[in-house]
């Protein structure tokens, strides 16, 4: 795939933050945190097919993003520094970092004890320049150095507050990118990035670009994501590029 255009996302025009709503009201947090919860609680299954699934059969990765996270090790790591992925999922990202990157260290955090496990088998904690932290990234954060490049790809939670630490996190040159999944009332008003993760990244003085990419050979059907998470109309990726202004 090759990136189409990169395009600068419109951050300027935004309405002062203090008149808004807030994005994530405390009751909308308050039903994230019990299903992010019950999600812990689950067994998860990695299938032949490429899913990663939870009990509900709902999909939490599924293997047609793999050119997707190709793309995005490539923002985030390219610079050969100091790497942080928040999720390991599949661990296509991760295959992508210490495969084709090479960074200077590679820092994955991971909380669910079956993905954890299968980072265990596949050796993970055994390659000297990665560090895996088995926890929830809200746990560890504080405690965290500074990186060059961040990935950021959870399930059933709000990027919000862990957008909110990145100053703390990310060096004043380094890149954060995030699975990015617009609403078609998003792209039909030329958002390629949700206007309200615009307003978090512009509250903490970061910029967004795009690359757009056509993954329309990759989408997958409703049925096989169990709960649709990804509209199979969307034909173009829109990988995020996220630096401080
Ligand atoms: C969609 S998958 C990530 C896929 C990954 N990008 C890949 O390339 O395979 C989401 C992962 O985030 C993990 N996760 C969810 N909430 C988390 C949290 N609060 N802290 C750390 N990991 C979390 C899940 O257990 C799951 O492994």
């Amino acid at each position: 795939m090759h990136p189409l255009s990169q395009s600068k996302v419109p951050v300027i025009d935004l309405p002062n933050l203090e008149d808004l709503t807030p994005v994530s009201s405390e009751e909308g947090l308050f039903s994230l945190e019990r299903a992010h919860k019950r999600y812990l609680q689950q067994s998860l299954t990695y299938t032949d097919d490429g899913r990663l699934l939870d009990e509900q059969g709902k999909a939490v990765m599924m293997e047609w993003e793999k050119p997707i996270m190709q793309q995005q090790a490539r923002t985030v790591a390219s610079t050969r520094g100091d790497i942080l992925n928040v999720g390991f999922g599949m661990g296509y990202i991760d295959t992508f970092i210490h495969n084709k990157h090479a960074p200077r260290t590679h820092w994955i955090i991971e909380c669910h004890p079956d993905v954890q496990r299968k980072m265990i088998q596949d050796g993970w904690l055994k390659l000297p320049h990665v560090r895996c932290i088995f926890a929830k990234w809200q746990d560890v954060i504080d405690y965290l150095p500074q990186f060059d490049g961040i990935y950021f790809d959870t399930w059933e939670e709000s990027i919000f507050p862990f957008m909110e630490k990145l100053p703390n996190i990310l060096r004043k040159d380094g890149v954060f990118s995030f699975f990015n999944n617009p609403t078609i009332e998003d792209l039909k008003n030329n958002q390629f990035i949700p206007t309200s993760y615009l307003e978090v990244l512009n509250k903490i003085g970061m910029e967004a670009f795009v690359e757009s990419y056509d993954i329309s050979q990759l989408v997958p059907d409703r049925e096989s994501q169990g709960r649709v998470y990804w509209d199979p109309s969307h034909t173009n990726y829109y990988n995020p590029i996220c630096k401080f202004k």
